[in-house]
């Protein structure tokens, strides 16, 4: 009803703009004197912590981007290998599961069969098992050894948003106690990241700010048939969400690729009026980066592409190149995510309403998918 939705349209814009909430109440109660601590992993163990040689991410649909995302961030600070399967990938192959291996899974209902074959079959091998979820007592945090909720509150519209970015927001916390018991980073940068984190709600509240234009550009551009999805490092797993999220919600081809791997193949899509969103990393955070996905949006821009460009606030090298920008406020580059996910979640939830399509529940889709 819509009393439920709180006054909105739809539960889909109601869980976008619960994001900052999303991100805040995921955080709580796991950062003492500015250094993170999450009870959880600490009676789950340290000394286990510690040992780890190497983490195994299973996940299904957007819980896999969430993990694809976390990867960058164990491995910068925690410096773990980190693997990420879909978990249907994962289970079916004889993985190898050393003594040393965690796994680590993501599912917001906690519920996905293929999640939950794939997280017994790891610990039937004898490896130890930690569940990142936002169900309270659901099958996947009971069969495992520890949990780290997410507290995003219940999410109902079908395609994932709000949980999400709760979802890297505890990998992110996860990564930095596992940084800390192992020695990888100093104090003060722990303190550093800790703080990074903190301001992300204000943050995502600043992005929420620019869904008027985000609406409008979807209204414009409600008749395409194909949109291309362009980042790099932390930005490539979410061109696959917006892709994700196009597919699921406007029903439109859509696809997201590696910045560098466009000069491999993706680049003979390109013909005039192609609407390509790209993902910019920092200027200043990304220094080595930023130039080359620049280079790239030339490349595409001469052959006629339409660019849709996520750029930090006060990127001036991206406007010559731009048809249009949308800003995302400065953030260290591994907290990027967190903010240019949102405008790509906007843009496939404008298109859908603008399609009058059902942005709730897309045709095919169920929310979580209890069967192998
Ligand atoms: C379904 C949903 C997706 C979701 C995926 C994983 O396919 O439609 O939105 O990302 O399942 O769900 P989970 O509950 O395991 O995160």
């Amino acid at each position: 009803s819509a009393s439920d939705k709180g006054g909105w349209s739809s539960f889909m814009a109601k869980e976008v703009s619960e994001q900052p909430d999303a991100v805040a109440n995921t955080l709580r109660g796991r950062i003492t004197d500015g250094v993170v601590t999450v009870p959880e992993l600490t009676a789950f163990g340290d000394d286990i912590l510690a040992g780890v040689g190497r983490i195994v991410i299973v996940a299904c649909g957007t819980a896999s981007y969430a993990g694809a995302v976390a990867k960058y961030a164990i491995e910068k600070w925690a410096r773990v290998p980190v693997d990420v399967e879909l978990s249907h990938e994962f289970r079916y192959r004889e993985p190898v599961l050393t003594a040393d291996t965690l796994v680590v899974s993501i599912s917001q209902s906690g519920e996905t069969m293929d999640t939950l074959m794939a997280v017994k079959y790891a610990m039937a091998e004898g490896t130890k098992a930690i569940s990142i979820c936002n169900t309270q007592g659901a099958t996947i945090p009971r069969e495992s050894d520890a949990v780290i909720y997410t507290h995003a509150g219940p999410e109902v519209a079908v395609a994932s948003t709000k949980a999400f970015v709760a979802q890297i927001t505890a990998l992110y916390l996860f990564a930095l106690h596992l940084a800390r018991v192992r020695g990888s980073l100093t104090q003060a940068e722990l303190r550093a990241q800790a703080a990074q984190l903190q301001a992300i709600p204000e943050k995502i509240q600043i992005v929420l700010g620019e869904a008027p234009a985000i609406k409008q550009l979807a209204t414009w551009m409600s008749d395409t048939r194909a949109v291309l999805f362009l980042g790099r490092h932390v930005g490539f797993p979410i061109a696959l969400e917006g892709a994700l999220k196009l597919k699921e919600l406007a029903y439109i081809h859509a696809e997201g690729f590696a910045a560098g791997e466009l000069k491999h193949g993706p680049i003979a899509l390109i013909e005039p009026g192609q609407p390509v969103f790209v993902v910019v990393p920092s200027p200043r955070g990304s220094a080595h980066l930023h130039p080359k996905v620049i280079s790239n949006i030339q490349e595409i821009r001469a052959r006629g592409a339409r660019i849709i460009a996520i750029a930090e606030l006060g990127d001036a090298a991206v406007l010559p190149f731009a048809d249009t920008v949308i800003h995302i406020p400065l953030a260290a580059p591994l907290f990027e995510p967190l903010l240019a996910v949102i405008p790509l979640q906007i843009f496939a939830m404008e298109l859908s309403i603008a399609k009058g399509l059902d942005v709730d529940q897309p045709r095919n889709l169920a929310k979580s998918v209890t069967v192998e």
